[in-house]
């Protein structure tokens, strides 16, 4: 059974007809992505806002009708994933390269449902996975040092040899604490230092958590 594609295919089970639909990113959402493909083809009328080229391909290929943050600031729901989620429902984003326009979806969104795999629940975040930055290019060694002056590791995000660019023209930094114990208070702090653009801890914005494991699903509300 692949979990991913248990969670995310539950997790759209909240996108109703005529609702504007804010469309995360990554391999949880590529099940989500397709399974809102289906319910389209059968009917269902959506307008889907994208949150990274490569969700704005796949929900084309699906069939799902896009639109703009312009044309529509407030969306009814959005479903995305995580990387980390903790007892009260804040996360960590950003393994996938989406935050900055994942955070911004996510504010604009009356409901966040988020869809993970048991393995995303952990007791305090940052104890496994690093936590995203998007930092601007200019000066980007010099902003690594002052975040990295929190408590972290930092390192320049990479793929396939090469830097990793976000599709806002950004750079990634991700920055291994041992763990983020006030997690609000970290996320002002890195946001305050000149040169981040966003981070990936998300306070205080998923409403919902629908997570699959080998005992089945179970959906939590804040
Ligand atoms: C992308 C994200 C993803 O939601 C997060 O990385 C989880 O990805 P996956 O569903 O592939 O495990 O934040 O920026």
């Amino acid at each position: 059974m692949n979990l991913k594609q248990v969670a995310g295919e539950k997790a759209v089970e909240y996108v109703k007809d005529g609702m504007v639909v804010g469309l995360g990113t990554g391999s949880t959402m590529f099940y989500a992505i397709k399974k809102l493909g289906d319910m389209v083809r059968n009917g269902l009328n959506i307008v889907g806002i994208p949150t990274s080229g490569e969700t704005e391909k796949l929900a084309k290929q699906s069939g799902i009708p896009l639109s703009t943050l312009e044309e529509h600031p407030v969306i009814d729901v959005t479903v995305d994933g995580a990387d980390e989620i903790d007892k009260k429902l804040n996360l960590i984003k950003g393994m996938g390269g989406a935050l900055l326009r994942e955070k911004i979806v996510a504010s604009a969104s009356k409901k966040e449902i988020i869809a993970a795999d048991s393995s995303k629940l952990v007791g305090i975040l940052g104890a496994k996975s690093p936590l995203p930055v998007e930092v601007a290019r200019f000066g980007w060694s010099s902003t690594a040092k002052k975040i990295s002056e929190l408590g972290c590791k930092t390192e320049l995000r990479k793929k396939d040899e090469e830097i990793f660019i976000t599709d806002n023209g950004n750079y990634i930094l991700n920055c291994k604490f041992n763990k983020i114990d006030k997690p609000g208070e970290m996320e002002q702090k890195i946001n305050n230092i000149p040169g981040v653009v966003e981070n990936g801890l998300f306070i205080g914005l998923a409403d919902v958590v629908v997570v699959a494991s080998n005992k089945g699903v179970k959906v939590i509300e804040k």
